[in-house]
Formats: C-alpha cells, structure tokens, sequence
C-alpha cells in the first residue's frame, strides 16, 4: 500500500513541472501564433489598402508595448502619453441603492435658486421686495381693505441689505407663521382658482431661504390680526434638508398697528438703477394698483427725499373675485381620474356637478350618457376605461365658457390715468377685452398705448408688461406678451417695425393679462407662457389699439396738410380782393368786407 502510495507521490512530483511547463507553452504559443497571425494579416495587407496600412502599424506599436510595457516613448507635449492602468470605479446596484434618498423641496430650490430669480444680486433685492409686495397686496384685498404699504430698503455693507415689507392687511395666525416664512410650498393659493399675484406657495418663504443662504440671519415676522389681539414677533430660518421651519424667536411685543404684518429680511443684493431696478418696480406697481398707497424708503435717501410715497389714486379696491372650479374642457384625463378618487360626492353626476364650473344636472346626464356610464356610479370606482370614455364624453358636449366674473380687470379708465400719470403723450387709449379661455382657465386681456410727446421717435417702444397687476421685468424675449407685440403689424400702424421686434416711435405700450391661474414660464414669474390662445387674445387687443392710434395720426396729418392749404389761401385773400376791387371799382368798406367774406368761407370750406 505504501509503496504504491510513493509510486503516485512520485509520478504527481514529475507531472507538475510538465503542466507548469505546458502551461508556459501555451501562452507562448498563443502568443507567437498571434504575433504571426498579426504578421501574416499585415504582411497582406501591404497590399491592399492604408487603412490595413495603419492596422498594421498599430499592432506594430502594440506588439512593441507589450514587449517593453514601462518604457513610454511619448515625448512631454507630444503624442499621447502611455496611460496608466487605473481601473474605473464601478458601483452595482445596490451601492448605488444606498445613495438614492429624498430631496427635499427647499434643497432642490436652494441648488436651482435661479429658478425662484434669485440668479444674480441686483434681481434678488428685487425679486425679494417684489414677493412681499405681491403678498401684502393679496392679503390687504382679500380681507377688502384698502392697502397701506411701506417697503424700506436700509443698506448695511456694500453688498447687504435689509428689507421691511408691511402692510395693513388682516396679519397672520400665530400658527401658521413658521410654516408660512419656514417652508417652501406652503400658501393659501395654490389650490384654488382665483385671481391673485402669488399661485405657488414659494414666494416669502424662498426669499427668507435665500436670506438665510448669503447672510445667515433669520427671517423676522411681527404680525397681528386684531385689535383686542397682541402682536407676535417671530424669528425663524428653514431647515433645508427637511424643508422645516426651525423657530428662533417667539415672542409679543407691543406694535401700534391694529392688524397687519411686517416682514423683514437680511440678504446679499446689489442696489442699482435702470429697467430692472426696484424703483422702477415699485412705480409700475404703483400705476397697475392706483387704489394702494405705497410708501418707499430706498437705501440711497438722496436719490427721493427719506420717504417716497406713491398716493392711492382711488379708495375702490378692485372687484371682488370669486374662487371658481376648473372648467371640464380644460381637464385632462390623469386630473379627471384623481378628481375622482378625490371627490367628497357619493354619484358622477354629482361629482361632475358640484366639482367642475359649468356642469349643470342636464349637462351631466349628458355627458354620462354619451360615456354610456350610469350617473348613480360611485367615482372611486370608476375604472381608467370608463374615465377616458367621459372625457371623450366632456369633449363632445357642449358646455358654457367658464363665468368670466372671477376675473377683475384694471379697466380702461384707470389704464388711461396710469398712462397719463406716467408720460406726458399727445394720445392716450385703452383696451379691456372680453374674457377668455385657455386650457379651461379664463383669463383677460388688456392693453393701453401713449403715442407722441417727450417720447423719443428713433429708439423702439418702450413696452410693460403686467401679470395680474403685477410688473414683469424680467424675460422679456422669453414672454408671450413681447413675442405678441413682435407678430403685430406695426407698420399698417403709421410706425416703422422691423420683423419680429418692438415698433419704433414715440410709444409707450403697456399689457396686462388676468387670470385666476397665470401660465408663468417658470417658478419666478417673470414671463408668460406662450399658449396660442393668449397670443391670439393680445394680438387682438393690440390691433384694437392700434386702429384707434391710426385714425389719430390719420386725423393728425390730414388737419396737419388743411392747416397748410387753408394759410396759403389765406396768404393770396388780400391779393384776390385787390384785383376784385380793381375790376369792380369797390371802396375801401367795400373790399374789407370781402376780404372777411373770403376769409370767412375759407374757414368754412376748410373746417379743420
Ligand atoms: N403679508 C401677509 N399677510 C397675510 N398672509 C400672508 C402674507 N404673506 C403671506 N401670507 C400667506 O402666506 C402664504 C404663502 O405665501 P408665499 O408668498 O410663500 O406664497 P403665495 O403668495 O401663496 O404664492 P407665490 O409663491 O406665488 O408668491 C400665502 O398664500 C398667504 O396665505
Ligand atoms: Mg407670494
């Protein structure tokens, strides 16, 4: 047993180096095969073509860094250097499992600030004033008092500043502040369809985020609602990573105004003049709200005495708008399918009824018999088929517009005195066209043009836009409102328009549209989406305009050319009744009556 156990020790001893050496001569084999079969390839290639040509000198080259694989032959700055093998990090599935987490709101929007226009820190100090102003004016009118606004912009260091909003308007619960100031999303707004400047929810609370981000100060609040109630004072930042807000200060404090809410914020800005300046926001606010008085302490007190104030022009508050539905034909199915989930109401003709604008109990049935769907159908239940069948249904039926009356207008009379109140012009006109739909939302157009006076007549026109009363200074190439101004034919207007852009002369346009949900190209506001329907809509309105411009500079340059005529008539009367007096044989009473006569018909027959 033990020999043979030996005779196999002894055997397995000889085989190792033969497989080892084996193994060895194979790879050298494989390798001098391939070297030959590389050889054999590019000898034939010579041949043929020069890309085989350049094949072959790149094995070449290969080959040689094979054989010598450290010595590089790349000179610095010339050639490619030899790469060192570095292997490139690779993740697997759940290495990269491990990284993906939530991102929270304020995160994202801490990261993408430019989308809230907080790009740059001129547009910040503005963009900052602006969303107080704008919520200071909704509070004030939605609680229908006539608004009372300070802005104070004080100076701190060359690059900060701290901005106080406040305003009369009815304050806010205690509760709600931190979550209104510390959390992004977070607003009365959203939900609902009426007109107002703010929508999103985003507004104050990234303002106060981006305060925090550049200075690290909080956001202060004081806010009171009433008489009988004490004023809180709030200090507080938002926690960015869990869009939460983290209360610094709670407090009371004595404030002598009976309700509103003064906001104050500490950022990094750059103060300066121009079209995109805050003073020239807050004058065109001014001119689009003329029932809210406005009062402006700017950080250089020079430029307008300590305090500027913009006087209420009329004490009328804007209609009062109701909240209104969505209108069905503006509804696509994934909305229509949640709305169902969603609806508080047992039946889908009681769902259609009370949940969209316009559905009256007949039109409901109808559109439930075109869907082929019971009307006693619980809407939870609706299955994906059956809703796409109701909405192909809606398409079909005819339903009334949606009510107009949600939407407020500044209305022609007051665009012509806030034109008048801007520019000094020979003519003046406004348009308020009738409401309208896109994509189921009403909205309204309205536009107002000063021709003539100081205005310069080689530079192009100078055009503001508004939406829902608020001035948009941003974007303008990227807005529906310039893009509609651009596709008029200014030139059937009397004025000078090269393609696309701004007429030139001496005009000043102005546009606004109102909507109970304005399409903004992105999170700042700053522009109009450019929805075919709106276009259409201010095309119009600016056409309207513009026929009534021309009649006038039509009026103008007839009355311009009789003026003409008639004193050059007028030069030659003397001479006519000189040789009337000569051929007639008249007396001097006599010839000075005529003279009055012809003046006289002159006048007539060229009335001006
Ligand atoms: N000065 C104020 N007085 C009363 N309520 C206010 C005031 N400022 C803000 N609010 C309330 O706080 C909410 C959030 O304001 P925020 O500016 O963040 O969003 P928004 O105005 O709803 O929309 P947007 O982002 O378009 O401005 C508002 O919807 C409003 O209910
Ligand atoms: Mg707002």
């Amino acid at each position: 047993m033990a020999q043979a156990k030996r005779k196999k020790q002894a055997s397995r001893k000889k085989k190792a180096p033969v497989r080892a050496k084996a193994q060895r001569g194979t790879s050298a084999r494989g390798t001098s095969k391939k070297k030959a079969s590389a050889k054999k390839k590019a000898g034939g290639a010579r041949k043929k073509t020069a890309r085989t040509k350049a094949a072959r000198s790149s094995t070449k080259s290969r080959a040689k860094k094979r054989a010598s694989p450290r010595v590089s032959t790349a000179r610095p700055g010339k050639g490619r250097a030899a790469r060192p093998k570095t292997r490139r990090p690779a993740s697997n599935a759940a290495e990269m499992a491990e990284k993906q987490r939530d991102i929270s709101v304020s995160e994202f929007f801490a990261k993408n600030r430019h989308l809230l226009g907080f790009d740059n820190p001129s547009k910040a100090l503005l963009t900052t004033v602006k969303e107080g102003v704008d919520n200071a004016l909704d509070a004030c009118e939605e609680a229908g008092v006539a608004p009372d606004i300070q802005i104070e912009i004080h100076q701190k260091t060359d690059s900060r500043f701290r901005v106080v909003i406040e305003d009369n308007g009815p304050g806010i619960v205690r509760e709600q502040v931190p979550k209104i100031f510390g959390r992004l999303l977070y607003g009365s707004k959203f939900h609902r369809l009426r007109q107002s400047r703010g929508q999103q929810g985003i507004g104050i609370s990234a303002a106060g985020m981006y305060g925090l981000l550049t200075t690290g100060k909080p956001i202060r609040i004081v806010t009171r609602t009433g008489k009988r109630r004490q004023a809180h004072e709030f200090e507080l930042v938002i926690d960015t990573q869990k869009n939460r807000p983290q209360v610094k200060r709670d407090g009371i404090i004595k404030w002598p105004k009976h309700h509103g809410t003064r906001v104050e914020i500490e950022l990094e800005g750059n103060y300066r003049g121009g079209q995109h300046s805050v003073d020239n926001y807050i004058r065109q606010i001014s001119l689009a709200n003329p029932h809210a008085q406005i009062t402006y302490v700017p950080p250089v007190a020079e430029e307008h005495g300590d305090k500027h104030i913009f006087p209420r022009v009329t004490r009328k508050l804007p209609p009062h708008t109701d909240e209104i539905q969505p209108h069905p034909y503006g509804t696509e199915l994934g909305v229509l399918m949640q709305m169902f989930r969603d609806t508080k109401s047992r039946n889908l003709s009681a769902c259609l009824r009370s949940d969209f604008s316009r559905v009256s109990p007949r039109v409901a049935g109808e559109i439930c018999e075109r869907a082929k769907i019971s009307p006693k159908r619980r809407p939870s239940d609706i299955r994906r088929e059956e809703a796409d069948a109701i909405y192909k249904a809606i398409k079909q039926t005819k339903i009334m517009s949606p009510p107009t009356d949600c939407i407020a207008p500044i209305g022609e009379n007051l665009i012509l005195a806030a034109l008048k109140a801007e520019v000094e012009a020979d003519f003046y006109c406004a348009v308020t066209r009738r409401p309208t739909v896109y994509r189921g939302n009403p909205f309204l157009v309205e536009v107002g043009l000063a021709y003539g006076g100081e205005m310069p007549r080689d530079d192009s026109a100078t055009l503001y836009r508004y939406a829902n009363r608020v001035p948009l200074q941003y974007q303008q190439g990227a807005c529906a409102i310039t893009r509609a101004v651009g596709a008029t034919n200014w030139k059937s207007y009397m004025l000078q328009h090269p393609k696309g852009a701004l007429p030139i002369g001496p005009l000043l346009i102005m546009i606004h549209i109102a909507s109970v949900w304005v399409p903004f190209t992105s999170e700042s506001k700053d522009a109009v989406a450019q929805y075919p329907e709106i276009i259409k809509e201010f095309r119009f309105a600016l056409q309207e305009c513009g026929r009534k411009m021309t009649s006038y500079l039509r009026k103008q340059k007839r009355v311009a050319e009789e003026a003409k005529k008639a004193a050059y008539i007028e030069k030659y009367i003397p001479q006519v009744a000189i040789g009337l007096q000569e051929i007639l044989s008249l007396g001097d009473r006599e010839t000075s009556k005529l003279t009055h006569k012809l003046t006289d018909v002159l006048e007539r027959s060229r009335k001006l």
